[in-house]
């Protein structure tokens, strides 16, 4: 993890709820959403919770209650706008340190968070630590950068116009962490022993333009455009959007998106 990686500040948060949301957050937060309260849980803990798109799903569909956290504080201001429900208490933490005590919780649930954590097995033992036992821990990770193809193309696009200086965000973070061997294998050192991996997949529906926006703008990719010597976000966002365009042609697409969702029981 390079300075930067996990920064979801100024103006990515806004980017991020009105255009990833729908794209490719959505759907896996309602199928998360599911794992996490076919456990029957009577308190929740989420970590790197975001804008709410699985805190909303998870007060939407059952009585439990959630705590839900994040690092950066600007991602839970927009949530909180979003989902104002007596079932939920928004606070910033950082999921590596959890300021909540030992066996809190009947649940911890984390969509698309663990590939920014520094130290994955760290991140996983602390919500092993907080749940109680028999709870469960459920997340998601996204799949190989392969089976996302609209972001592979833009991943390729921003690449071959970046010359000699790479941006490699998106596969040296979001896209990193695919390996179902090596997400067990951390799970188990941080201290579970039942864990379940499953492949998922589902259809991301946008324009060559709105994906283009989404990705150069709405995500930590963006710092990295603009630190960028030559490339730029706007130059970055017109080269997305051109190989988009060569691909899937002028109007609304449809693309696969590829993850994988975890289910972990702590004894
Ligand atoms: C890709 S977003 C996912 C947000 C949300 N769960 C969703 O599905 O839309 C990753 C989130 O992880 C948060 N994050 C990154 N590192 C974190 C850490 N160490 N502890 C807590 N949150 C973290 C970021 O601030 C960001 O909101």
């Amino acid at each position: 993890m390079a300075k930067g990686d996990a920064a979801f500040v100024g103006s990515i948060p806004a980017t991020y709820e009105r255009l990833l949301v729908p794209l490719i957050f959505a759907e896996p937060a309602r199928r998360l959403a599911s794992a996490v309260l076919a456990t029957a849980p009577r308190d929740i803990l989420e970590t790197c919770a975001g804008t709410g798109v699985l805190t909303r799903q998870l007060v939407a569909a059952g009585d439990a209650y959630v705590t839900a956290t994040d690092l950066n504080a600007p991602m839970l201001r927009t949530a909180l706008q979003l989902c104002r429900s007596d079932h939920v208490t928004w606070q910033v933490a950082d999921a590596l340190e959890l300021p909540f005590g030992a066996r809190s919780f009947d649940a911890v649930a984390c969509q698309f968070g663990a590939m920014f954590f520094p130290d994955k097995p760290r991140g996983f033992a602390e919500s092993l630590r907080v749940l109680r036992p028999g709870g469960t821990f459920c997340c998601t990770v996204w799949d190989r950068i392969e089976a996302s193809p609209s972001w592979r193309i833009v991943d390729d696009a921003v690449n071959a116009a970046a010359g000699e200086v790479p941006v490699q965000f998106l596969r040296r973070v979001p896209y990193a962490y695919f390996d179902p061997d090596q997400v067990r294998q951390h799970l188990r050192i941080a201290g579970f022993d039942d864990i379940a991996v499953e492949t998922l997949s589902a259809t991301s529906r946008s324009t060559p333009e709105e994906t283009a926006e989404a990705i150069c703008h709405g995500t930590p990719l963006r710092m990295a455009l603009a630190a960028h010597p030559t490339l730029g976000i706007e130059r970055a966002t017109e080269v997305a959007a051109h190989a988009l365009r060569e691909e899937y042609g002028d109007g609304v697409f449809d693309a696969p998106i590829g993850w994988l969702q975890v289910v972990a029981r702590k004894s």
